[in-house]
């Protein structure tokens, strides 16, 4: 019997890249539940059935048992999260509980995409934006499942993530994808002050790899998929070579993260990308791609 798995926010940026090397294994059916909110049908990927809502709506949707809900459909901005409270309670919070009850109820493993801002500046990140405390309090609640109902679950944490299908344009683009564009226009790239904040910037290809060994062997917390190279925001806009405007500084913004990759690694995950060598591909392709 094929191993049926369903991803939530399947056509995001991270999800669809999940759903595609999920679909590739002819033993596995795979299922996305995505609201559109970020998530675009441009992102939907073959051999992959797509179901549309929320989250909070899991258990009238999805009328199947599957054996491993990757949730990775939730609001994903840290300085947007201010102004989308409202977005980011029901995404998030209604979200978890509802996923949770119904991983409870159906007896499947729950993969969990917690977020580094956790860690960030010594855990202080943690209630640093609406995001981060919804992430990093959705983390708990897992766990807690877990004690509370023997749920089997594993919380991997991802940092900065980069590469195909990743935002590039309007309110919600991230960093990487944002500079590419801007350095295809010839437009300033604009960095948030102080500019010294690092970041670890994690390739997709490596954040999929983990995401499929964790699904498959990890159970419990702490399972980072991390790049262990990090970079201040500063140096990334350097990499990139275009004009720098430094903006005043946001609420949220967090200076670093610890990377604690030990446990994904002892499954046998390595990250096999770097940033500077991606950024000099984007530059050989005129920014194009
Ligand atoms: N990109 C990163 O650097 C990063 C870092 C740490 C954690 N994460 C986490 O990884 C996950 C995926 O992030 P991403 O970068 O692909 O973002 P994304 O915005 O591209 O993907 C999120 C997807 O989930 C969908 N979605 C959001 N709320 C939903 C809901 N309540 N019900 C159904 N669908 C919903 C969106 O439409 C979108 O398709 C998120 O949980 C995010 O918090 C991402």
């Amino acid at each position: 019997m094929k191993k049926r798995i369903l991803v939530t926010g399947g056509a995001g940026f991270i999800g669809s890249n999940l759903c595609e090397q999920l679909a590739k294994d002819e033993n596995n059916e795979v299922y996305s539940l995505d609201n559109y909110f970020t998530g675009s049908k441009n992102n939907h990927v073959a051999n992959v059935t797509y179901i549309e809502g929320l989250t909070v709506d899991i258990d009238k949707l999805i009328t199947f048992e599957p054996h491993t809900v990757y949730h990775l459909g939730e609001y994903s901005r840290v300085e947007q999260s201010f102004d989308d409270i409202e977005k980011v309670w029901r995404f998030n919070k209604d979200g978890i509980f509802a996923v949770l009850e119904f991983v409870r109820k159906t007896g499947a493993k729950i993969v969990y995409a917690g977020s580094s801002t956790k860690f960030g500046d010594g855990g202080l990140g943690r209630s640093a934006s609406p995001y981060a405390w919804t992430k990093a309090t959705n983390t708990e609640l897992v766990e807690n499942y877990g004690v509370w109902f023997n749920v089997p679950y594993a919380i991997t944490y991802f940092y900065n993530v980069y590469g195909n299908r990743e935002i590039q344009t309007g309110k919600y683009a991230t960093l990487i994808a944002l500079f590419k564009e801007k350095m295809k226009n010839n437009e300033t790239l604009t960095i948030v002050a102080p500019g010294s904040q690092q970041r670890n910037f994690t390739h997709i290809d490596d954040i999929v790899s983990g995401l499929i060994l964790v699904g498959e062997n990890g159970y419990g917390n702490d399972f980072g998929i991390g790049s262990p190279e990090s970079y201040s925001i500063k140096e990334i806009a350097q990499m990139f070579g275009g004009k720098i405007e430094v903006l005043p500084e946001r609420k949220g913004n967090r200076m670093t993260a610890d990377v604690m990759t030990a446990k994904t690694e002892a499954l046998g995950w390595k990250p096999t990308k770097n940033i500077q060598n991606y950024i000099e591909e984007l530059r050989k392709n005129n920014w194009t791609r």
